[in-house]
């Protein structure tokens, strides 16, 4: 991989779960991997927890797996689609969404579902939606963020 800079977004709707994790699991194994030149960022499809920090369920979990959440949720602006290179959607619906709202079509081919990075036959169609869900859902989800996250690393390098 050349030296250019190469952004990663991770959207999920709300920006207090998937996507604060996969920016957090992305940041800290492009580090290990020496990968200096990726930046990471996430956002959400809409703007209700804006300001937050992470879901209190997310942020034990992640603690509990060596993942030290630095975030406050906010939405996903029009200028993201042209700053970031790529932009992962954690499920269909979120990929649905960012496509409609994808400000030039050419911008299209950024957005790429979190499942395109599944390195193994996991069972799961995405990275499904644990809001609703109990704690095990948000380990989960972190099982399945590491797994895409070792995906985009392993086409990246
Ligand atoms: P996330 O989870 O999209 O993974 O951050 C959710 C967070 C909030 C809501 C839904 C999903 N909500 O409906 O407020």
């Amino acid at each position: 991989m050349e030296n250019k800079e190469y952004k990663i977004l991770f959207v999920c709707l709300g920006n207090i779960c998937r996507s604060p994790i996969g920016e957090c699991v992305m940041q800290k194994k492009a580090e290990k991997n020496g990968l200096t030149n990726i930046k990471v960022d996430s956002a959400g499809l809409i703007s209700y927890h804006t300001g937050e920090q992470p879901d209190s369920r997310m942020i034990s979990a992640g603690a509990k797996k060596g993942y030290f959440l630095n975030h406050r949720a906010r939405k996903i602006s029009e200028q993201d689609f042209y700053d970031f290179d790529l932009i992962i959607g954690m499920d269909k619906e979120n990929v649905i969404k960012l496509k409609n709202i994808c400000p030039s079509p050419n911008l299209r081919n950024k957005i790429r579902p979190a499942s395109d990075y599944f390195t193994y036959e996991n069972g799961f169609d995405c990275v499904p939606d644990p809001y609703y869900g109990s704690q095990k859902d948000f380990y989960k989800v972190i099982e399945l963020v590491e797994d895409v996250c070792d995906g985009i690393i392993k086409e990246l390098i």
